[in-house]
């Protein structure tokens, strides 16, 4: 637990409504990191991840770009204060009023030949010559089909049809493995793979190589007895190794996005105990909002009961991480007396369930329940008006302590 008791229990009794809390300090330190271990890099922060405002903008005063997947986030961003060359657009399916309203506003990185097209008929209207990124699907330990990008491997066959495009010029590549990767050896063999495709798509494509969008991928630990952290130090010195190899000659701007790394640590949900009952043997902490509050704990508990709980499943992200992502927090407790329990909602749904046979210190009614890991894919993501209850309230801890409720 990151944030101090008393002020969670006064925030709580102030609104009388579940929250989520942001700390700033944390988001700090996740940027410190990036900074200090990979200085040749620019970060663009994945905007879907959590867009409130005031992270925004706390970001946009430590100069992190905007990793936008909507032309509404696009348009957030140039709210913040981001300039054109610090909002990269992509995303799958835009179409061309999704263009239009963009075009000025950030770089755009087109997810087929057919958004190239679109993006060319806008670009030409508008009498606009335009630099544009391309989204690959890159082969990397061996190929796979997606629904993201265009086939590395249909590159060269479409080099003709690149260069008709009279009013855009393809001037950067955009590439994204996966999320939460946090064997540093396999980020490095990765970056320098989109190096490699790089130096391709400006020798074999006369693709210009101003940018290279690496994606996202770096990882946080969601499980303290079973993951451990990335190692930023050995990543540290593989990538200057290889930025020192590849970007001489490309010189080119070096981006990552980054959601999760920067926010998830930094959120944590509130709520409370509204009930507490048994049934047929089991009890029940019934917390004032479950599912409707934070839906990912609920996703993986509706993937447990369904599955034998040694069966390793894999990631669905941005849904599902691991079966234990998240801890659950009864700070009023008694620490000395732990009971299995179900804690649930109080939606009237069996689903609403945030983690089944968990043991928790012993609680009494109007205790607060704290889930960590809560500030990426979570708020954005939840179904917070099912049934029509309030939403739960969002709330930025400053560094200096005070409170933005957004
Ligand atoms: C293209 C792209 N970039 C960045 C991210 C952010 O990844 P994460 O929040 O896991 O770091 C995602 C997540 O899905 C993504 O699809």
């Amino acid at each position: 637990m990151q944030n101090n008791l008393d002020l969670l229990k006064g925030l709580m009794r102030e609104h009388d409504n579940s929250f989520y809390i942001y700390n700033e300090k944390v988001i700090k330190r996740q940027v410190e990191t990036l900074y200090e271990k990979l200085p040749q890099f620019e970060f663009f922060y994945s905007v879907k991840a959590n867009p409130l405002k005031p992270i925004l903008e706390f970001l946009t005063s430590k100069n992190i770009g905007s990793d936008a997947a909507s032309a509404e986030e696009v348009l957030l961003s140039v709210e913040m204060g981001l300039s054109k060359d610090k909002i990269i657009y992509s995303t799958p399916g835009k179409q061309k009023k999704d263009i239009e309203q963009t075009i000025d506003k950030a770089i755009i990185v087109a997810d087929s030949y057919h958004e190239l097209e679109i993006i060319n008929e806008v670009a030409k209207e508008q009498n606009k010559n335009l630099e544009v990124g391309l989204r690959i699907n890159m082969n990397f330990n061996g190929k796979s089909s997606s629904k993201f990008g265009v086939d590395e491997d249909s590159l060269i066959e479409n080099k003709d049809f690149i260069n008709s495009l009279e009013n855009i010029k393809v001037s950067g590549i955009h590439v994204h493995l996966r999320s939460q990767i946090l064997d540093y050896k396999r980020l490095s063999d990765y970056y320098e793979t989109v190096f490699k495709l790089a130096v391709f798509c400006k020798d074999e494509l006369d693709f210009n190589m101003d940018f290279i969008d690496f994606g996202g991928g770096i990882g946080i630990v969601y499980s303290k007895t079973e993951e451990n952290p990335l190692d930023f130090d050995k990543l540290s010195v593989e990538c200057s190794r290889i930025v020192e190899k590849y970007n001489k000659d490309l010189n080119a701007r070096l981006i990552i996005e980054s959601g999760r790394f920067i926010i998830c640590e930094a959120g944590e949900f509130v709520t409370k105990i509204v009930d507490i009952k048994e049934s047929m043997g089991v009890k029940y902490l019934v917390a004032e909002k479950g599912l409707n509050g934070f839906l990912r704990p609920s996703l993986a508990e509706f993937l447990m009961n369904y599955l034998d709980s040694d069966v390793e499943i894999p990631s669905f992200e941005p849904l599902f991480t691991r079966r234990d992502a998240f801890e659950f927090l009864i700070p009023e407790g008694d620490n000395k007396n732990l009971e299995e329990v179900v804690l649930a909602g109080s939606l009237c749904t069996s689903t609403d369930v945030l983690a089944k046979n968990i043991n928790l210190p012993k609680a009494n009614i109007g205790d607060l329940v704290i889930v960590t890991n809560a500030g990426s894919y979570a708020y954005s993501l939840s179904p917070t008006r099912f049934a029509n209850h309030k939403a739960p309230l969002q709330i930025y801890l400053k560094e200096d302590g005070s409170t933005i409720i957004a």
